[in-house]
């Protein structure tokens, strides 16, 4: 049951990794926090396991590269709790498996493309409208350093030719979604930011990555709660800015 000053978070992908620390985080703060999920069995047992300790979480199904369980999702929200205060555009992909920008096939680029810049564009665009009734929103997108220009054009030629080229390419596009939204929103009181994690211990990253996925959620969290003078149209990693 939520409680009426209770804020309502949703996050995408938070039945592993650093989703999944980020609903906990976020839910220990007291905040009610719906944990998308594309897979309902696999939904379900994250949030019992967040639930078991005590935290207001429940399972959310989304599935951020098909439109119409995006539409859905903030259709449901709309008609269950009529507001929603945070969301965080984590679900993601990286579908290279190697490859220069040169070879790396055209599914992957779309596929990366879908998944991580024209879902989270979509799903902003829902909830912001939510949010605006509300005059209230933070929304926060797990992007990537990979996904910086800066870093992208001071890479080695090596570098650049092996690591990931459609992933790097939807991250550079979600930072974009990130500026764009928050020009268009800064007057409704919702700040739009981008997040580098960091390199975390999950699937993806493996298990030589330095972080652990709660050290990693650090920097989202700080985002989803900021303050109503907090940044917006910024990137951070480490709770500091970061160049595009
Ligand atoms: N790990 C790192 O070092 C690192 C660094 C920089 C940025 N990031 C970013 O951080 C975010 C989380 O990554 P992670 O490391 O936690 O990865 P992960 O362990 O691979 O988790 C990815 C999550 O995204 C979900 N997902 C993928 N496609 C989806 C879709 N179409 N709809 C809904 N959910 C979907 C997955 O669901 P399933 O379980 O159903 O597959 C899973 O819950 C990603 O955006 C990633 O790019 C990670």
């Amino acid at each position: 049951m939520v409680k009426p000053n209770q804020k309502i978070a949703l996050i995408t992908g938070a039945n592993r990794g650093i989703g999944f620390e980020i609903a906990r985080q976020l839910g220990a703060r007291g905040i009610h926090t719906l944990m998308g999920a594309r897979d309902p069995a696999k939904g379900r047992a994250s949030a019992a396991r967040l639930a078991a300790e005590n935290l207001g979480v429940e399972f959310f199904h989304i599935d951020v590269a098909d439109r119409t369980s995006i539409q859905d999702a903030a259709d449901r929200i709309d008609r269950q709790f009529s507001r929603l205060d945070i969301l965080v555009n984590n679900a993601g992909i990286a579908p290279d498996g190697g490859g220069s920008v040169m070879d790396v096939p055209a599914e992957k680029f779309e596929a990366a493309l879908i998944t991580n810049a024209l879902g989270p564009l979509l799903l902003s665009r829902a909830c912001a409208r939510l949010m605006q009734r509300n005059q209230y929103g933070r929304i926060v997108n797990i992007s990537s350093t990979l996904g910086s220009l800066t870093a992208m054009s001071a890479a080695s030629a090596e570098e650049a030719a092996t690591k990931v080229p459609a992933y790097r390419l939807s991250k550079a596009a979600l930072n974009a979604v990130t500026t764009l939204l928050a020009m268009e929103l800064k007057n409704f009181r919702i700040l739009v930011n981008s997040a580098c994690p960091g390199w975390v211990r999950t699937d993806m990253s493996g298990e030589q990555a330095p972080l652990s996925p709660a050290e990693g959620a650090d920097t989202p969290v700080w985002l989803a709660t900021l303050p109503d003078d907090g940044p917006s149209g910024g990137f951070f990693r480490e709770r500091k800015a970061i160049p595009w």
